[in-house]
């Protein structure tokens, strides 16, 4: 490593996430899960999910909404039971920026009117929909989720306090959709984990569920099997515990940000993807200010907030060229001319962001198999599904070094991790399916 990329690296030191202090943060994660289920405040919210674990014989066709950040989509997914799974259409829009910030009414129409499309294309008159809402909701069914402060840059006006379930099916009714019906309400951590069980199960009835489902994409956030507490959605993207490895960058970023506000998701704001460009955004023009280094402080890509694409930190792990060639096509792309050794550099500061990320979600892992195991008797699998998750080359090996270090390697090894791709509509689907079956059981569980 050059001389300049280790000083870089020494900036960042903070964010190095040693282990003893990794094993602190996993202590303070499963002390605010008992917190949160006590009904004692602390920052992980333990929302309520009102769905159980699927049996993996569950069938039916399901009209999907998945609505979790500026695009959304609707569908149309198929159970089959034996743990299958297709997904017949899937459609997608693109809320307009400003949209963001204004009334939710006409949100939900946009939305209505891609279900609508979808369901005049599959000739769909009546069906039960599955309404996957990734943002923070207090369900109180598991077809009624008010809102609560929402996440990822949205402020719609007067949303907090009202059924999201509710404004859908209001929604539906104008569009001429009476007959679909919202049948629930659920996290896409939430979708993650019960999709990695209907499929374990459906193909040996036998085998254990899920665990855990972490997304890990423009947003991070767990949900977790919790025994007699029932599945929860931690809202882990929410965790405060991180001010051990906050370098200035992480700090600043806070605190200048209006939404989420000043010490909301400061989980979030250091691991996922529409983070972490950012504060290397940051960190490469306070170098640039500060050293001399990094000259590119009058290009947009570093003078813009938001930017340093976090894709482009994926894309610069990925080059493994002695001179960084790709990094340099990207760099040109971007207006900037940069010598070998800065571009090592950014690289390294690059890989330090995306390392400590990964080793805060072992941390949250830890946390959370720690509540529901204390010595981590038994075998444990997590879901995971997300573009960061996906996308940045080595993240699970990131992780997987992360959970040896901090457990030993036997008991790591216990710990299976299941990339549950694109599951959100299809898991969705499967939540649905087991609400119908607690329907006619005539039974809730939490
Ligand atoms: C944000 C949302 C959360 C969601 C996560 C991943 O943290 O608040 O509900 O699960 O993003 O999409």
């Amino acid at each position: 490593m050059t001389a300049m990329s280790a000083s870089a690296e020494a900036l960042l030191a903070r964010a190095v996430a040693a282990a003893p202090t990794l094993q602190a943060i996993a202590k303070d994660f499963q002390a605010q899960i008992a917190q949160g289920l006590a009904g004692e405040g602390g920052s992980l919210k333990m929302l309520r999910t009102f769905t159980r674990q699927p049996s993996g014989r569950e069938r039916g066709r399901v009209v999907v909404v998945d609505w979790g950040g500026t695009k959304a989509r609707a569908g149309l997914v198929e159970l089959a039971g034996g743990g299958s799974v297709r997904i017949v259409t899937e459609e997608a829009l693109t809320f307009p920026e400003a949209m963001k910030r204004e009334a939710p009414e006409p949100v939900f129409d946009l939305i209505a009117g891609v279900v609508g499309r979808v369901a005049r294309a599959e000739r769909v008159d009546a069906a039960p929909l599955a309404f996957v809402y990734s943002y923070p909701a207090r369900l109180e069914r598991i077809d009624r989720a008010v809102a609560l402060a929402s996440t990822k840059g949205w402020r719609l006006q007067g949303l907090v306090g009202r059924d999201v379930a509710a404004m859908l099916t209001a929604a539906l009714g104008r569009a001429g959709l009476a007959r679909i019906a919202v049948a629930a309400v659920a996290n896409d951590t939430v979708a993650a984990l019960i999709l990695q069980s209907y499929r374990a199960r459906g193909s040996d009835a036998a085998a254990r569920p899920a665990d855990i489902g972490l997304i890990l994409g423009t947003g991070t956030n767990l949900a977790a099997d919790l025994g007699p507490a029932g599945i929860r959605n931690l809202e882990s993207g929410n965790f405060d515990g991180v001010g051990a490895v906050e370098t200035p960058y992480d700090v600043a970023l806070d605190r200048e940000l209006d939404e989420p506000p000043p010490g909301a998701q400061r989980f979030e704001k250091m691991v996922s993807g529409h983070y972490l460009g950012e504060i290397l955004r940051r960190a490469l023009a306070d170098l640039g200010a500060r050293t001399g280094w990094f000259p590119w402080g009058s290009t947009s890509v570093i003078a813009a907030p938001f930017a340093f694409d976090s894709a482009y930190l994926s894309r610069i792990a990925d080059d493994r060229t002695a001179a960084l060639d790709d990094v340099d096509a990207l760099l040109r792309s971007l207006g900037i001319e940069s010598t070998r050794q800065e571009r090592h550099g950014l690289r390294a500061l690059g890989a330090a962001i995306a390392r400590r990320a990964a080793r805060l979600v072992a941390a949250a892992f830890l946390g959370t198999l720690r509540f529901v195991d204390p010595r981590l008797d038994d075998r444990r699998t997590i879901a995971v599904d997300g573009s960061l998750w996906g996308g940045y080359p080595g993240f699970e090996g990131l992780v997987r070094a992360a959970l040896v270090e901090l457990l030993g390697r036997e008991r790591a090894d216990r710990v299976e991790i299941a990339f549950v791709k694109d599951s959100t509509s299809a898991g969705a689907a499967v939540i649905a399916a087991v609400a119908a079956a607690q329907r006619s059981e005539g039974c809730s569980s939490a």
